[in-house]
C-alpha cells in the first residue's frame, strides 16, 4: 500500500494551480483510481472488524455502508481509455471486454445498495448475506480485470 506523507499531500494540494489544462489527462486516472480503490477498500476492511463483531463502534457500519454505496456507484468512471500504461494494474481487457467490465461495475454498485439497506435494517443475517456478496463482487472484477501482485491477497 502506497503511503502519503504530509509533505507530498501539500505539494499534491499545489499542484492543481500549475496543472490546469492536463487534470484530465487519461493517465492522471490511474493514481487517482487508486487512492480512490484504496478508500473504497479501507470502508471494506473497517465493515469487515464490525460485521465479525471485532469492535462495535456506534453507528459505524451505517457510514461505513453508505460510503461503500456512494462508491461503487460508477466504477467505470475512474477507467478511461488510454488510462492503461504506467504504473497500474489494471488489465487490457477492461477496454476490449468493455462491456463485461461495465457488468462487473453494476455487480459491485447493486452489492454495495444491497449490503446498505441491509446495514439500515439491522438483521445480523442479511447484513452477513450482503457483505460476502459484496466481497465476490468486489474479488470477481479483480480476477478478471486487474493484474495480480503477489503481495495482495485478494
Ligand atoms: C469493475 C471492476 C472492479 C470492481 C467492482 C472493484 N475493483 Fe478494485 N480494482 C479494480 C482494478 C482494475 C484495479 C487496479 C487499478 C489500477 O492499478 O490502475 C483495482 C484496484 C483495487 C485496489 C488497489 C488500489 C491500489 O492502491 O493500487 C483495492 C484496495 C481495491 N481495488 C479494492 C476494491 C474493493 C474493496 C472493491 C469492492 C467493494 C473493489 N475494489 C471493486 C477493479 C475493480
Amino acid at each position: 500500500m502506497r503511503k502519503i506523507t504530509l509533505g507530498a499531500l501539500a505539494l499534491t494540494l499545489w499542484l492543481p494551480l500549475a496543472a490546469g489544462a492536463d487534470e484530465a489527462a487519461p493517465e492522471n486516472y490511474i493514481k487517482y483510481r487508486q487512492q480512490y480503490m484504496t478508500a473504497l477498500g479501507g470502508h471494506v476492511g473497517a465493515s469487515a472488524q464490525i460485521v465479525r463483531g471485532r469492535v462495535a463502534p456506534e453507528g459505524h457500519l451505517a457510514r461505513h455502508a453508505a460510503a461503500i454505496a456512494e462508491l461503487t456507484r460508477d466504477l467505470t468512471v475512474l477507467f478511461p481509455e488510454d488510462s492503461d500504461f504506467g504504473e497500474t494494474e489494471a488489465k487490457e481487457n477492461i477496454w476490449s471486454e468493455w462491456k463485461a467490465f461495465q457488468q462487473a461495475a453494476r455487480r459491485a454498485a447493486k452489492a454495495g445498495q444491497a449490503f446498505q439497506a441491509a446495514v439500515q435494517g439491522g438483521d445480523k443475517a442479511a447484513i452477513g448475506q450482503t457483505f460476502r456478496d459484496l466481497g465476490k463482487a468486489c474479488k470477481g472484477c479483480h480476477k478478471k480485470f486487474r493484474k495480480k501482485k503477489a503481495e495482495d491477497a485478494d
